[in-house]
């Protein structure tokens, strides 16, 4: 298991074609998938210095706060509610580039300005989310969507 990152390039396309295939070797060894979410926005946190990292897991009927890095963030979010329950209901991703614009955001911190949603699928079923927020408005784009759900659909599932 690689337990130090190389993370090389300029661009943000270069660094994640640089992380992905680590994130892939660092939860193929690993079962647990709580121990695999944690590593995960670790790197990611890691690679990117996003303000907010992390995954929310579908719980009693509700997304539950998992694994993450960053400020402290609120617990539980209902179906269909904010960008996470919204990416859920509609299991897609969702790209929030002014989080202010986004009709029911839930704002667990001020500083967040833009947001990504990117949805965990387990044959047909939504089973987690992975949340990013920067500080940064309009911070994510295609490049972050792409790559992002490749983690997303292609590595964890099987870890669920
Ligand atoms: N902003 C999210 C809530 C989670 S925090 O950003 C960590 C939302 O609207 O679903």
């Amino acid at each position: 298991m690689a337990e130090k990152l190389i993370i090389k390039g300029e661009s943000k396309k270069e660094r994640y074609q640089a992380l992905l295939p680590q994130l892939e070797s660092l939860v193929a060894s690993e079962t647990d998938i709580v121990a695999n979410m944690a590593n995960i926005a670790a790197a990611l946190k890691e690679a990117f210095n996003f303000f907010w990292v992390g995954f929310y897991v579908v719980k009693e009927g509700m997304l539950v706060l998992a694994p993450f890095q960053g400020p402290l963030a609120c617990t539980r979010i209902k179906f269909g509610k904010g960008v996470c329950g919204t990416a859920w209901k509609e299991a897609r991703t969702v790209v929030v580039p002014d989080v202010e614009q986004f009709p029911g955001h839930i704002a667990c911190n001020s500083a967040s300005k833009s947001e990504i949603v990117v949805p965990i699928t387990k044959t047909g079923e939504v089973v987690a989310v992975l949340d990013i927020d920067s500080d940064e408005p309009d911070a994510f784009d295609e490049t972050d969507a792409l790559f992002l759900e490749k983690l997303c659909q292609d590595v964890l599932p099987g870890k669920f």
